[in-house]
């Protein structure tokens, strides 16, 4: 079957097969921001953003995404030109492994497009279905709140 979407700002048309997970459409397509954890729900490194929600790309049926608008890390930034959100990863230390980072930041797209002044209370419980076996959480959440920062003071884009 094929479907349409828009991939990052860009149309889509492309096949997909029975039962095929978004993780593994996108994975196709090349985004390999979108990492595969557990597959079953409970990691959330292959979170993507779903007309802006954050969603678990492994639990999601590529069909689901028909006519949607789907934003991976690649739609985000660069490398040459990244979103105030990965710096403020950067700035607060926040990256390792980097496993769970796209993850973490489209979840913290999601938070900040309707909170961009949480407490910290509420930057932990929206990474809560995040997982990180590296760095701790707490310079995770320390960037989540410079981005906030950042953002109320006009520096997002
Ligand atoms: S790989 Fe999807 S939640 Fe873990
Ligand atoms: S930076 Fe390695 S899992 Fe989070």
């Amino acid at each position: 079957m094929k479907i349409y979407f828009e991939l990052n700002g860009e149309q889509q048309y492309v096949d997909i097969e029975p039962g095929e997970s978004l993780l593994s459409l996108l994975r196709r397509l090349g985004m390999k921001s979108v990492k595969q954890g557990c597959n079953t729900g409970d990691c959330g490194a292959c979170t993507v953003l779903v007309d802006g929600r954050a969603v678990r790309s492994c639990i999601t049926f590529a069909a689901k995404v028909r006519g949607r608008r789907v934003t991976t890390l690649e739609g985000l930034g660069s490398p040459g030109d990244l979103h105030p959100l990965q710096e403020a990863f950067l700035e607060a230390g926040a990256v390792q492994c980097g496993f769970c980072t796209p993850g973490m930041i489209l979840t913290a797209y999601e938070l900040l497009s309707k909170n961009d002044n949480p407490t910290p209370e509420e930057v932990r419980a929206a990474i809560s279905g995040n997982l990180c076996r590296c760095t701790g959480y707490r310079k995770i959440v320390d960037a989540i709140l410079l981005a906030a920062k950042w953002k109320r003071e006009g520096r997002w884009r």
